[in-house]
């Protein structure tokens, strides 16, 4: 009887596409997916270190899963970030964990499963091979993201994911080309490039390139990409959104605080002045989303203020808004003691101003909406995404992958609800049923 196991998946979009990637060699490997972890022999947690909360969760997973282990053996297996960060030292915490795996390592799954062992060793950037996708993972649905490049370059000192990651690697322009060809063949009508830093691409073209050499590929309605250095934004890049018509008019572009003296600190590598001319050059319809941290190591009164003044004159779309998070190989660790700690409850009463000025302003945004129709690619029954990004509930017939058009009727703080009008673009039916059907949660 084949084996079956269990992918638990915390963090980014690249976390998500990892998990894809090792359930795929599980497969190659004879194993079946099942969707409830007390019925699996292997569970494997894919972990995120963003922040600590996020690390906490890891361990209170392995509580859970540390019982099935005891009453039906599960081999339990830690990949992602945590796992990269925590190394051997994981087992010393969790010493009943079968294997450990770094984020370049997905592909040994299934030997690390049957050796167990610890393998975080970064590969060599020069001879990084991306793991393939498998389309079929993809068949049936209308969206899949598309590894672009791995790893960063920067040094924002609060980050982990430097250490984490590892260095900058861009995935040859020709592989993820065929990659979205094979994706748009199993039915997928939309891709979102992916990468810590996905616009300093250069995998033999600049990322702008690649945009139009993806945008080129028949088939394909919709181009995303995530997420972005507000300092490897080109010119070239800005202008695909007005030149290429498949590129949605969205763009995340985290600027993590409005002081300049913080960006200093967080080792930005840009003023407040140089984001803002950035952003001026997008068109304006294009929506613009950012991530906020408050409670940064030293972050006085003054500069809480210049962060919420330039909130409050910065139209974002949306935001993202985080406590500081101390996290460990990170310069701003080092220096917590000369900067000073933000008191905790002084950091969470920055962040719920922060919040609450934000809500106020999607809300409206949304409920501006009202009236108007929208274009809305159908990612299940009766729910899909609006070119901007907008979450919209719809009631109406059109099946997954269908391109709709949906009058708004209400609106809420996180999506758009309407009726379908019509649809504009009908998924092409392809008759084979999917293969398999590979069960990748996220928590
Ligand atoms: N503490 C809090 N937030 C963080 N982020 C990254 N590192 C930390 C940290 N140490 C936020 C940033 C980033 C987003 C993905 O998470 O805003 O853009
Ligand atoms: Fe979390 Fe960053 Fe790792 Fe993604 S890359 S899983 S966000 S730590």
């Amino acid at each position: 009887m084949s084996r079956s196991y269990f992918i638990h998946t915390f963090g980014c979009q690249m976390n998500e596409s990892d998990s894809q990637r090792m359930a795929e060699a599980l497969a190659s490997a004879g194993w079946v997916p099942t969707a409830a972890p007390d019925r699996a022999d292997l569970v494997l947690v894919n972990t995120c270190s963003i922040r600590e909360k996020a690390e906490d969760k890891l361990y209170s997973a392995l509580g859970r899963y540390r019982l099935l282990k005891a009453q039906r053996g599960t081999r339990i297996g830690v990949a992602g970030c945590v796992a990269q960060q925590e190394k051997d030292k994981l087992l010393d915490r969790a010493p009943f964990v079968d294997f450990v795996l770094g984020p370049d390592h997905v592909e040994k799954v299934p030997q690390l499963v049957e050796t167990g062992g610890v393998e975080t060793d970064f590969l060599d950037t020069e001879h990084y091979l991306f793991p393939r996708a498998d389309p079929e993972t993809s068949r049936g649905r209308a969206t899949a993201f598309v590894t672009a490049m791995k790893g960063c370059d920067n040094v924002c000192s609060f980050c982990v994911v430097p250490y984490t990651r590892g260095r900058e690697v861009s995935r040859p322009y020709a592989e993820i080309v065929q990659e979205v060809a094979s994706l748009i063949a199993v039915g997928v009508r939309e891709v979102t490039l992916i990468g810590q830093n996905v616009n300093s691409y250069a995998g033999g073209c600049s990322f702008a390139d690649l945009i139009q050499r993806v945008a080129a590929v028949p088939g394909l309605l919709r181009i995303r990409f995530t997420t972005s250095h507000p300092m490897d934004l080109s010119r070239d890049l800005v202008r695909c959104f007005s030149d290429v018509p498949q590129l949605m008019p969205h763009f995340h572009l985290p600027v993590q605080h409005g002081a300049d003296t913080v960006l200093g600190r967080m080792r930005r590598k840009y003023t407040i002045a140089e984001y803002e001319e950035r952003i001026a050059a997008l068109p304006p319809r294009v929506a613009l989303t950012s991530d906020i941290i408050c409670g940064f190591p030293g972050e006085s009164e003054d500069e809480h203020r210049q962060n919420v003044e330039f909130l409050r004159r910065t139209p974002y779309d949306n935001l993202f808004s985080f406590v500081y998070s101390s996290r460990p190989h990170t310069g701003a660790m080092l220096k917590l003691g000369e900067w000073g700690e933000v008191p905790r409850p002084t950091a969470i009463r920055r962040l719920e101003e922060v919040q609450s000025l934000q809500m106020a302003r999607t809300l409206r945004r949304h409920r501006d909406r009202i009236g108007e129709t929208v274009e809305v690619l159908v990612e299940e029954a009766g729910f899909g995404r609006a070119r901007e990004n907008w979450t919209v509930h719809f009631e109406g017939d059109a099946s997954v992958g269908d391109l709709v058009r949906v009058r708004v009727d209400s609106a809420s703080l996180v999506a758009l609800r309407g009726a379908q009008v019509e649809i504009v673009d009908k998924a092409p039916r392809r008759e084979q049923p999917p293969k398999r059907r590979l069960t990748v949660v996220s928590a």
